[in-house]
C-alpha cells in the first residue's frame, strides 16, 4: 500500500501522522519504509532518534527529493510491505509526483487554516493526479484540532469540504496533544510512548484502521 501524508502548508502534523502511522504499522508486523520528501528532515530524525534509542520494532527511512521520486517508489513498491511517503516540501515537485503514485493520500489541515484557498489547491492538485492515477483516494484530515469542547471548529470544516468534488473529510480528527510533541521528540509513536495518553492513542488508531481499510 502506497500512503501519502501531503499538503503545502507545513506545520499541519503531516509528519506527525506519518511517523505515528509508520511505527503503527511496524508494531503491526508489516514491513514498512517512510519516505521523507521533506528538505527539513524531520521524519528522517525521528528514525534516527528511534535507532539511537533502540526503539523496536525499527522503522525505515530514507530521503528523496525531487523529480525521480516517482521511479523510485515504484521500484521500492516492490521491495516493501507499505510505503509512507511524507511529501512536506519548499514547493510541490515531490507532492504532485506522490500524488501520481499513492494509492491513498492523506492531507492534514489545522481548522485555523481550513480555507478555501488551501483545499481548492488541493482538490486542483488531486483532479490533475487523478487523470494519471484514477484510483487514488484524497481524504481531508482535521489536525491539532482543539480539545476544547465548546469549539466547533470540526463541524464547520464539514460544511467547506461539500464544495470539493476531489476530497472527502475523514471521520477521525486528531487534537493538538501535548503526547504528539513527547512520542516524537523520543522517537516513538504516541502508542508506545510512556506514560500513554489514551486518548492520542485511541484517535491514532482510529486514523491508523481508516487509512489501511482492508489492508
Ligand atoms: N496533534 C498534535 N498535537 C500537538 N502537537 C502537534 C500535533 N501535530 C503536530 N504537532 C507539532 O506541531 C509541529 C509541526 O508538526 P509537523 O508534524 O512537523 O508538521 P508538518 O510536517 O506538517 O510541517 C511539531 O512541533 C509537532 O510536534
Ligand atoms: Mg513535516
Amino acid at each position: 500500500m502506497i500512503i501519502l501524508i501531503g499538503g503545502e502548508k507545513g506545520g499541519t502534523g503531516k509528519t506527525t501522522l506519518a511517523v505515528n502511522l509508520a511505527a503503527l504499522r511496524a508494531l503491526h508486523g508489516r514491513d514498512v519504509l517512510l519516505i521523507d520528501t521533506d528538505i527539513q528532515a524531520s521524519a528522517s530524525y525521528w528514525a534516527q532518534i528511534r535507532d539511537e534509542a533502540a526503539v523496536t520494532p525499527r522503522v525505515a527511512c530514507i530521503q528523496k527529493f525531487g523529480k525521480g521520486l516517482q521511479t523510485e517508489v515504484r521500484d521500492l513498491a516492490t521491495r516493501y510491505q507499505d510505503l509512507i511517503i511524507d511529501a512536506g516540501g519548499r514547493d510541490s515537485v515531490e507532492l504532485r509526483s506522490a500524488l501520481v503514485v499513492a494509492e491513498r493520500a492523506f492531507v492534514p489541515i489545522q481548522p485555523s487554516q481550513f480555507d478555501i484557498w488551501t483545499l481548492g489547491r488541493m482538490d486542483d492538485l488531486v483532479k490533475t493526479a487523478q487523470g494519471f492515477n484514477p484510483d487514488l483516494h484524497a481524504t481531508v484530515v482535521i489536525s491539532r484540532a482543539s480539545t476544547h469542547p465548546s469549539v466547533s471548529e470540526v463541524a464547520e470544516a464539514r460544511g467547506l469540504l461539500a464544495d470539493f468534488a476531489h476530497l472527502r473529510l475523514s471521520p477521525a480528527v486528531i487534537r493538538d496533544r501535548i503526547a504528539y510533541r513527547k512520542a516524537a521528540r523520543d522517537g516513538m509513536s504516541v502508542a508506545e510512548q510512556k506514560p500513554t495518553d489514551p486518548k492520542a492513542g485511541e484517535e491514532m488508531q482510529a486514523l491508523f484502521r481508516e487509512v489501511f481499510d482492508g489492508e
